[in-house]
This record gives C-alpha cells, structure tokens and sequence, in this order.
C-alpha cells in the first residue's frame, strides 16, 4: 500500500526550519507599504536593510538590480504580516496583464508556501479557515482561466518533496480534477480548501514522530494515524465546517476497499471529495522526491497506482486524471 506517511509525515525531507524566510526582491513594488523589517544576507548573517512601513523607491529596487541582490529575508516576528501582505498581493497581481503567465504561477506558488507555512506554524489562530478560503479563491480562478495558466503551474509542482509544497500540490490537483469533472464551482472551492488543509491535523502530531528519519513503530503509527480527526477537530473549534471541505481532510488516507484509516471506511461510504483529494495525495506522493523514494514520471505513477492500489481508488476518477495529466504533460 502507498502511504504519504510511511516513515514520518515530512519524511525527513522537512524544509529546515528556517528563522528568516526568503522573498524574492521582485514580490516588492516601489512605494508601496511594506508592513515587515527587510533583512539582507551576508555570509551567515542576516542584517536589518528596511523597517517596516518604510517603503523601497523607485532607485532602491534599481539599485538592487545593478548589483545583483535578488532576494531579502523577514524574520520571524514579521512572518505573520508577510504572509498578509502576500495574500493581499496575490490577489492583484494575478490580475495583472502585463505579467506573464509563468511569473504568475511563481508568485502563486510562493505566496501559497508562505501563507501556509504560517497556517502549519499557528494552527489555532482564529482566521485560519478564512486565510484559506481567500487562497483558494485565487487559486480556483488562476487554474480556471484556461489549460496554460494549469500547465503553468503544474511545471512547478514535480520536484522536491516539502511538508507545504505537498498541500499546494494536492490542492492543485485536487482542483483540477474536480474540474475536469465539471463540478461547480463552488465545490471548487471547497474541495480546495480542503486539500490545502488536508494535513492541518500534523501539527498536533509530536515532533518526535513527525520527522522521525526511519520507519514508525506501531504505536507511533497509531498516533500519526489519528492527523486526519485532529484537523478536523482544529478546525471545528474555528466554526461550522463544509461537507466538502470536511470529507476532503476526514477521509484522504481511506480507501475504497476498506483498508485505508483513521475508521477504515469502504465502498460508497466514502463522497467524492474524499476519494479526490486521496487520488490526489497519493499522486504527488509519487511524483515528488522523498527521503525513502525518488519522483518517478506520471506514467510510472499511474502504473504503480494501477497494480499497488487497484480496489483502493476509485476507477473513475483515476482514469480523470490520466487524461488530464496526459493533456498537460506532453513528455510524460
Ligand atoms: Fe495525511
């Protein structure tokens, strides 16, 4: 059986808990408030470029240019309002013609990781559900303005294995397949919402067990089985929840034919969302690097899909996203 979680849910491969997080110095416009310190690196040392609130002109941003600086840093103190402000940043550059499609979907991609890096850091800050229904909207929208904008993004979904690239990934595809299935688009977005929070409950998992390098023992196992319950048990504290959304995160390690968990639920005891955003999963599971497996190419996936989990996905839905992949990946 394919599991996400087989040796610890980050699989070793955790992006190091970084203090400062990089920001790639064209995410800034001139003039505009900035509400975080800027930091820049030399050698090992971050040092305090701009305070918040005070914004870059015009010449600052040229200046960077003309010798090559092309990232800052924000501390830790101001991850919460980078996250903010790329929310709200988001939302008018992908709207933004002169940009080219490529730029937009890097800048989704990374304002996605930082905004749920802050979500996985602080998952009982009240607004997490709101965060993430503001995300996906914009997600929703940029995947349905056409194949391209898909295509797009998808090139930057199949490399390196990272606890937040992994949610992205399976919101993505997630989306995408409900897509493709002409769901409304209101189920787009729940199913979004979902998938990006599919894996919330880790944060209440124990470090320990979490990033433990090798295999988990079976009582290890027991607790790291019971993520599914807690993410909704976090989020249900935060107000009422979607069927969908809830479908999405309560039953993304089940399987159709009964051997999946937390409740081991089989057959049509499982809705849609559930059986999408666990298709979902376990594709990117197969198609990014993890510390016990290299990614392999969509067609090996699907293969190994096909003769390891036959009984355990839904059929349909897995020849969806053979056509779809097929169509977006032309070398596959
Ligand atoms: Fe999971």
């Amino acid at each position: 059986m394919i599991e996400a979680e087989q040796t610890g849910g980050r699989g070793g491969a955790t992006r190091p808990k970084e203090e400062h997080t990089p920001l790639d110095v064209s995410r800034l416009r001139a003039d505009e408030d900035i509400p975080f310190d800027l930091y820049v690196k030399n050698d090992d040392t971050y040092l305090l470029f701009r305070r918040a609130n005070h914004p870059l002109t015009v010449d600052d941003l040229r200046a960077f240019k003309a010798k090559g600086i092309r990232e800052f840093f924000v501390d830790g103190k101001g991850k919460k309002n980078l996250a903010r402000f790329l929310a709200l940043e988001l939302a008018v550059r992908l709207k933004d013609p002169s940009l080219p499609l490529e730029e937009k979907a890097i800048f989704l991609m990374e304002a996605s990781r930082i905004i749920m890096d802050d979500l996985f850091a602080h998952p009982e800050s009240p607004g997490t559900l709101e965060q993430v229904r503001n995300l996906v909207e914009q997600t929703v929208g940029f995947i349905s303005s056409g194949r391209q904008a898909f295509r797009a993004v998808i090139r930057l979904c199949s490399h390196d294995y990272y606890t937040y690239t992994h949610t992205l990934h399976v919101e993505i595809y997630s989306v995408a397949l409900a897509r493709q299935l002409n769901l409304s688009r209101s189920f787009l977005q729940k199913i979004g919402e979902g998938a990006l929070l599919h894996d919330i409950g880790k944060a209440l998992v124990p470090p320990e067990i979490l990033t433990k390098p090798g295999p988990l023992a079976p009582d290890e196992w027991a607790v790291m089985k019971q993520h599914p319950q807690l993410g909704i048990d976090l989020l249900a504290a935060q107000g009422p929840l979607d069927e969908v959304t809830r479908w999405a995160i309560i039953g993304h390690h089940e399987r159709l034919d009964g051997r999946g968990y937390p409740y081991g639920l089989k057959g049509d005891e499982l809705a849609l969302p559930a059986r999408i955003v666990a298709l979902a999963d376990v594709y990117d599971a197969l198609t990014t690097n993890r510390s016990y497996h290299g990614a392999v190419r969509s067609f090996e996936a699907f293969n190994i899909i096909k003769e390891q989990m036959r009984g355990g996905v839904d059929a349909d839905l897995f020849r969806e996203l053979v056509i779809l992949m097929a169509r977006m990946d032309p070398d596959w």
